[in-house]
């Protein structure tokens, strides 16, 4: 499914914020910060700030720097991720780390970081509104760093994670990110409590949802379409949903195939490349779509007093989030 026009109309509002932000000296150290902006990315997470900010009555203009900010943080997390996942390639290009070398990555990921919070302390939002930016953008950091340690331990670890284990990391890693969005945009709009606790939990199922659809397109999907390798959770050992029920389901020699590749860094990319297809034979992304579903439809309830244009493009968001394959 193709991205929806709306994403793309404010992907580019937004990456002619971020270009002026991310300029610098040394020149390095800001081409590696924005060398995946660059690249690609769907602006998902600025799209949600300023969708929740508009479906409460707000401007755009109030929710930009919180909006930039996000995706700034996003990166940070990309880069630092794909140093701790051993991934070479993203948005088809190669990561930062192997483009600039490990410290230059580092370095990258922290100055993302620490203009995200420089950005929203600079922008015009009243005292009371920054400080709740401010304070929700840190928690949720927080949550992604501990989400992040969550995951890498559940892939090292032996023992096979619960359905609700595996959703609790999500929940850190990933959702805590969308949810904050929701929240910080709603925060821009509005002082309803209500409101900003309905947007905040849309963006928690939604980012539950696209957690489980890019575990999915991780183990199963088009490495053309997702412009990055698959197979690789399944050589890291990563306990993801897909692979949980993949391991479940498969039989025989072909559950030995996938065990053979599963947590072993070593294996080969003919080994690896056998496993995702017997994998991809299996037949388990019904069951693993419901399973998104299922939270995506949990998040747009939590949307049900509201409507007009941005309540729709934000139901059109769910959709494209769960049916998606890039
Ligand atoms: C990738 O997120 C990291 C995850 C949380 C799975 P996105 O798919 O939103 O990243 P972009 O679009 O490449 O920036
Ligand atoms: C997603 O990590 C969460 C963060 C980046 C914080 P993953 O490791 O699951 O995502 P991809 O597959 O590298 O994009
Ligand atoms: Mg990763
Ligand atoms: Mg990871």
């Amino acid at each position: 499914m193709k991205k929806t026009k709306p994403i793309e109309k404010n992907a580019k509002i937004v990456n002619k914020y971020l270009k002026i932000k991310l300029k610098g000296n040394p020149k390095m150290l800001y081409d590696a910060a924005g060398h995946l902006i660059v690249n690609g990315g769907k602006r998902l997470r600025p799209y949600m700030v300023i969708k929740s900010c508009q479906i409460l009555g707000g401007r755009i203009s109030n929710a930009m720097p919180a909006a930039s900010a996000v995706e700034m943080v996003h990166n940070f997390t990309l880069v630092h991720d794909d140093i701790m996942d051993n991934d070479e390639m993203r948005h088809g290009v190669p990561t930062v780390h192997k483009k600039f070398g490990m410290p230059v990555a580092i370095l990258a990921g922290d100055v993302l970081f620490s203009k995200a919070f420089q950005i929203i302390s600079d922008s015009k939002l009243s005292g009371s509104a920054m400080t709740q930016l401010i304070s929700r953008l840190a928690t949720a950091c927080v949550d992604v760093c501990e989400g992040q340690l969550f995951d890498i331990k559940m892939a090292e670890g032996k023992k096979i994670p619960s359905q609700s284990e595996y959703i609790k990391m999500i929940g850190k890693k990933t959702a805590a990110l969308f949810d904050v969005s929701c929240a910080m945009g709603a925060i821009c709009a509005t002082n309803k409590i209500t409101d900003i606790k309905n947007l905040s939990t849309f963006g928690k199922n939604l980012g539950i949802a696209f957690q489980i659809t890019d575990d999915l397109i991780g183990v199963m999907g088009d490495p053309k379409i997702t412009k990055k390798p698959v197979g690789n959770d399944l050589r890291e050992g990563k306990k993801s949903l897909p692979i949980l029920m993949a391991i479940k389901s498969a039989k025989g020699k072909n559950k030995q195939i996938i065990l053979k590749a599963f947590g072993n860094q070593k294996t080969s990319k003919s080994d690896l490349h056998k496993a995702v297809e017997v994998i991809r034979a299996l037949g388990i992304e019904d069951s693993v779509r419901n399973q998104a579903e299922k939270y995506a439809e949990r998040a747009e309830k939590s949307l049900s007093k509201y409507s007009g244009s941005s309540k729709n493009q934000l139901v059109e968001l769910l959709e494209f989030v769960v049916k998606r394959s890039r």
